[in-house]
């Protein structure tokens, strides 16, 4: 049974204020869990509550403070911490919005994932294990999916594309792709400071973009891919995250860096060209949210070649993720537990993803903390693949390394993240 919430303000990897959310169960169980924050959201997803206003650049959330102390306190006082989705229902009911904006994305997210650690430290079980008991029974060590370079809304836009990333379908452990990546982040950091192009790096860690055109960063990552003495397309592939709604203007898509603008035929017709020249494995919101006709002729194109991973086109929506389905647009969705506002509705999520066939990948937002929750997540859930950003910075080698000790507990076999998807890629 809940006894009490408690909520302070702590601080994200922007220095941005986020909301904390303790739960006490009677009988001494706690959970802890802080809300992350994206910079590239969906116009669909939860949104978080922010007081507004000139201080703190209007980004305080003593509202949402307010909020868990009180109303949401008061609504899940008594109710049963292993019946999540009974709190789910609970905190859904209470909000009663489309978007989560009344009691706030970040207020009801921090809820929800610290009711689901209290329920699991009354259960004397790790997080991914609870995880698994509850929801499916298996659990996994996923594929992890990780930044080299930076770009979009998290480097200024300094080049349009946000994820230039790679993946190592081809390793045998989570422990032997982390290594295979380190050399490879490595490696391109070099290459940028013999170019003199080592700048810092941007939001999650990946190195600073600058470069002449988005291709040049692909053709630098193949660089850093062979300079780290792998194949490229071997036991390394590239993936990327477009996130095309950042620079979609009225239908059209407008390349800042290359000074032009595309239509969503010619934005297709571009990316192909990519996949047809490098090693490209996975592709994430090619084009905008509400380009539905550009994403199915997408998927119609590649989707037999290429994971296409909807982010802000699905916001970890079931209904949406159905309605794709559907449409045939996309094959993979993006599980982020703050873009549905609950635990439960990400689980839904994702079990709707694999009604409908499609691959989940458990990811973090470009705000985010030391909280390793959605580690624990993507391993419970079985769902094979996670994506947290760069190598670098600890609020994302928090991810990874908790990874590592999951890896421990469940053993090295437990690492199935890359089987099926080197059966897609050279089957
Ligand atoms: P965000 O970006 O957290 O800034 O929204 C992450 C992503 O687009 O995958
Ligand atoms: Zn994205």
């Amino acid at each position: 049974e809940i006894k009490s919430l408690q909520a302070r303000r702590v601080w994200d990897s922007r220095g941005n204020p986020t909301v904390e959310v303790t739960v006490e169960l009677e009988g001494g169980a706690r959970g802890r869990a802080i809300a992350p924050a994206g910079a590239s959201r969906g116009t669909r997803e939860a949104v978080d509550l922010r007081d507004g206003g000139s201080r703190l650049r209007g980004l305080d959330v003593q509202e949402a403070l307010t909020n868990v102390n009180g109303k949401i306190a008061a609504a899940l006082n008594g109710l049963n911490a292993e019946d999540q989705a009974g709190v789910d229902a609970a905190l859904i009911a209470l909000d009663g919005t489309p978007l989560k904006s009344a009691l706030g994305g970040n207020a009801m997210v921090a809820t929800s994932l610290a009711v689901l650690h209290a329920a699991a430290d009354a259960a004397g079980a790790p997080l991914w294990k609870h995880v698994a008991q509850t929801y499916q029974g298996t659990a996994s060590i996923p594929l992890p999916e990780i930044q080299i370079f930076g770009g979009g809304a998290h480097a200024g836009r300094r080049v349009d594309v946000q994820d230039f990333m790679v993946m190592v379908p081809g390793a045998g452990s989570f422990d032997e792709a982390l290594e295979v990546t380190a050399e490879i982040y490595a490696a391109a950091g070099a290459i940028m400071s013999q170019k003199g192009r080592s700048v810092g790096v941007a939001d999650e860690g990946g190195w600073w973009p600058v470069f002449d055109s988005n291709e040049e960063a692909l053709e630098t990552l193949v660089a850093a891919i062979e300079a780290a003495g792998e194949k490229p397309g071997e036991r390394v592939v590239i993936s990327l995250d477009i996130a095309a709604s950042e620079f979609a203007e009225d239908g059209r898509y407008r390349l800042a860096l290359e000074d032009r603008t595309l239509s969503s035929d010619e934005m297709i017709a571009m990316l192909g060209s990519w996949i047809n020249s490098y090693p490209i494995a996975s592709i994430e919101d090619p084009l905008a949210e509400d380009d539905r006709a550009g994403m199915c002729a997408f998927t119609k194109a590649y989707g037999d070649r290429v994971q296409i991973i909807g982010d802000d086109y699905l916001v970890t929506n079931a209904k949406l993720v159905a309605a794709a389905a559907e449409d045939r647009a996309c094959n993979a969705v993006l599980i982020k537990v703050n873009q549905a506002g609950t635990v439960s509705e990400s689980v839904e999520t994702l079990a709707a993803a694999w009604t409908a066939g499609y691959r989940g990948i458990v990811s973090a937002r470009s705000g985010e903390t030391e909280d390793v929750s959605i580690s624990h997540l993507s391993v419970g859930l079985n769902a094979g693949q996670l994506k947290v950003g760069s190598f670098t910075r600890s609020e994302r080698m928090a991810k990874w390394n908790e990874c590592l000790r999951i890896q421990d507990e469940l053993g090295e076999n437990a690492f199935v993240g890359g089987a099926p998807l080197v059966d897609t890629w050279w089957g």
